[in-house]
């Protein structure tokens, strides 16, 4: 009778188990395994890095701080940070790499006394719109035409190419990542549209590199707009549309509307061009979405399932054209419907 609990208990043993039953087993928890491992690729945190939504306004939170901080003043600006390298510049700004309580920084310094306005709408709307989708402000001095940001080492979406060829970043140079990117510039066209001041138009992005310089990448492989000194009101209700620049574009890249209507043999002048709204920012997401793809395994499948989308996106009738959120719903589904067919695959192949 004692023999018989260890009997039961000896019947239980795995060696004891079927083969087919060991492979099924084995089997389901390659399974769970490869789900856990993809989800994660799919649902990685995107805006983990400073965010300054968690300090109150005028205050900021950046790497290991553990208390936010006010945005720094000039003297503060003046006798704590200290210039090292410069690592960038456009019409309005020259940018630096700095140095602040052992933290890289960017200190931005207004070029020419002629672009005071437009640094100052941008500081402007940097103040206005900090949230994850935004570089994030550290401090300003109006009196010495400096901006203070946080430092982003990949730099801007223009060195996304590079970055990616490096070796110790082959491992984001995926479809799936790429597409996120995609997601996360859309995101971020979609937070102008819907920002706290109103529909805010992308204006500074007349051609690609010039739209991919105004986004950077940062160190988490999410994206942030930047360079905020071009973006003008559209207020639907009131019938305020808006015009970028008072020059004539020329190419494809801007929408149509933003192109001399009247043929070449009539002289541009400004005051004859129409205004227009943030549709303009729609026409010009495929383009900069098909540079974030660029040419890995898969991304071609991925083009192809953004088709529709895309050929919506450059509708010539701008009302006709889908709002970032649809399109941002659709890469969505596409990056989910993908996910579903590659698990599928795999537990085939398994
Ligand atoms: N915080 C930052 N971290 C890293 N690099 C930066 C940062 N800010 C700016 N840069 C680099 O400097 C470049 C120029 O910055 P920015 O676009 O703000 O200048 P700008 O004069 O306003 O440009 P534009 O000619 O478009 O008006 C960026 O494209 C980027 O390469
Ligand atoms: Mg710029």
């Amino acid at each position: 009778m004692k023999n018989q609990p260890q009997d039961s208990r000896k019947s239980l043993a795995p060696r004891e188990v079927p083969p087919a039953v060991r492979l099924l087993l084995a089997m389901a928890l390659m399974n769970a395994l490869l789900y856990l491992c993809l989800g994660r690729v799919f649902t990685s945190p995107q805006h983990s890095t400073g965010n300054p939504g968690h300090c109150p306004y005028g205050h900021f939170k950046i790497g290991q701080m553990k208390n936010c901080s006010p945005w720094l003043s000039c003297e503060e600006l003046r006798t704590e940070v200290r210039q090292l390298k410069h690592v960038g510049e456009g019409a309005v700004k020259r940018v630096f790499l700095s140095e602040w309580k052992k933290q890289k920084v960017a200190l931005s310094r207004l070029t020419s006394l002629e672009m005071k306005d437009d640094f100052l709408h941008g500081l402007q709307m940097l103040k206005s719109l900090q949230s994850e989708r935004v570089v994030t402000l550290l401090g300003y001095c109006e009196d010495d035409n400096t901006i203070l940001t946080e430092y982003h080492p990949l730099g801007s979406l223009s060195n996304l190419e590079e970055t990616l060829n490096l070796s110790r970043y082959q491992h984001v140079n995926t479809w799936q990542h790429r597409l996120q990117l995609a997601a996360g510039y859309v995101g971020a066209i979609h937070y102008l549209h819907h920002s706290p001041l109103g529909t805010l138009v992308m204006c500074d992005s007349n051609d690609l590199p010039k739209t991919l310089s105004q986004f950077l990448l940062t160190s988490d492989f999410s994206i942030v707009a930047n360079d905020l000194d071009a973006l003008p009101l559209v207020d639907h209700s009131a019938g305020v549309l808006v015009k970028c620049g008072h020059r004539e574009l020329h190419g494809d890249f801007v929408a149509p509307e933003q192109l001399w209507p009247f043929g070449e043999d009539v002289p541009f002048q400004d005051d004859l061009m129409l205004p227009y709204d943030e549709k303009i920012d729609i026409w010009k997401i495929p383009d900069v979405s098909g540079f974030l793809l660029g040419h890995v395994e898969g991304s071609d499948m991925v083009r192809f399932h953004l088709f529709d989308i895309h050929k919506a996106c450059k509708s010539h009738t701008p009302a006709e054209r889908p709002t970032a959120q649809d399109v941002l719903d659709t890469y969505q589904k596409v990056l989910n419907s993908l996910r579903d067919a590659v698990m599928s695959q795999t537990r085939e192949m398994l």
